[in-house]
């Protein structure tokens, strides 16, 4: 399964902190936005991984994120000259998608939630058609929304409707077989002039490929696209990291932990931040057996 994150856009609703920085790169918490849709991947065990930027905001994250190799993933970056849309990732993607299944994370995405990887990973490793996941919201009116049957089956998407038939937000993690790359070749533009991720999953819905997974009460789903819900993500991890002293996102442990490194990698790279916070828990973490 190869990953991809989404971190490109211009970041207009967060104007005019995004003029001079990516989106991705603003903190939530302690840490940069762009570790928690990637430890949402890693949690699943996906540890290929392509970036795909902004010509302008490529350079940065590349310095933040290197090679991957630190932590046990391959990544690769490639750019999206203008924001042509979501599904543009599986055309600009094609190659490193090659001919199996890929999961797309949109890098402004947050997840968290008690089996939330256990779920991830049941989706990764039975992947057949599309894989979507729902999450209900009080502003349907800004995402893609999703309708199922008396039976739980998925029946309609509507990408930002006027009139919600539903509160169930699509989020931005989905799981696609590889017929997703010819679907994209074969979009045309919406009304916004955009290649939309909901005709994607529509085409899916239209050939009984789809399904939708639900994360109900107990997650934590955060878009955080906008100052409002940037600010509330910072929130609400500073007190539950506060609480528990067990951090979310912190991709040195998930490598040591799933096996991507071993305790001594780990180790090296907590004394290189060992000057922050965040590098004490690295450390912390893999010498004193915390939770
Ligand atoms: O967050 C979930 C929602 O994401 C879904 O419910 C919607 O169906 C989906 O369309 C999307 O809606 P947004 O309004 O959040 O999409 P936005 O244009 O803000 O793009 C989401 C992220 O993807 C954002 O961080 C920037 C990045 N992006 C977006 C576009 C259109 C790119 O990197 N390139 C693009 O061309």
């Amino acid at each position: 399964m190869k990953g991809i994150i989404l971190a490109g856009g211009r970041g207009t609703r967060l104007y005019p902190i995004t003029r001079a920085v990516s989106k991705q790169l603003l903190p939530v918490n302690d840490k940069p936005l762009i570790y928690y849709p990637l430890s949402a991947l890693m949690l699943a065990d996906i540890t290929d991984i392509l970036v795909i930027s902004t010509p302008e905001d490529l350079p940065q994250l590349r310095r933040l994120l290197g090679d991957g190799g630190q932590w046990g993933l391959r990544l690769s970056y490639a750019e999206q000259a203008e924001p042509n849309g979501i599904a543009e990732a599986f055309l600009i993607g094609a190659d490193h998608i090659g001919d199996g299944p890929v999961t797309l994370v949109l890098g402004d995405n947050i997840f968290h939630g008690h089996d939330f990887q256990e779920i991830l990973r049941n989706a990764v490793a039975t992947v057949d058609g599309c894989t979507l996941f729902g999450y209900p919201v009080s502003d349907p009116e800004r995402y893609g929304i999703a309708e199922t049957d008396a039976a739980g089956r998925l029946v309609s998407i509507e990408e930002k409707p006027r009139k919600p038939r539903t509160n169930r937000a699509v989020v931005g993690l989905y799981v696609y077989d590889n017929a997703v790359v010819d679907i994209a070749k074969n979009l045309r533009p919406s009304a916004r002039g955009e290649l939309e991720i909901t005709d994607v999953n529509l085409a899916y819905l239209r050939r009984g490929r789809a399904r939708l997974v639900d994360f109900g009460r107990g997650y934590a789903w955060f878009d955080a696209g906008t100052p409002e819900s940037l600010f509330e993500a910072g929130q609400y991890f500073r007190l539950l990291e506060r609480r528990q002293g067990v951090q979310v996102a912190c991709l040195e442990e998930i490598a040591w932990r799933r096996g991507f490194i071993d305790a001594d990698a780990c180790r090296r790279l907590g004394e290189e931040l060992a000057a922050s916070p965040y590098g004490r828990y690295v450390l912390s973490v893999v010498d004193g057996g915390w939770l």
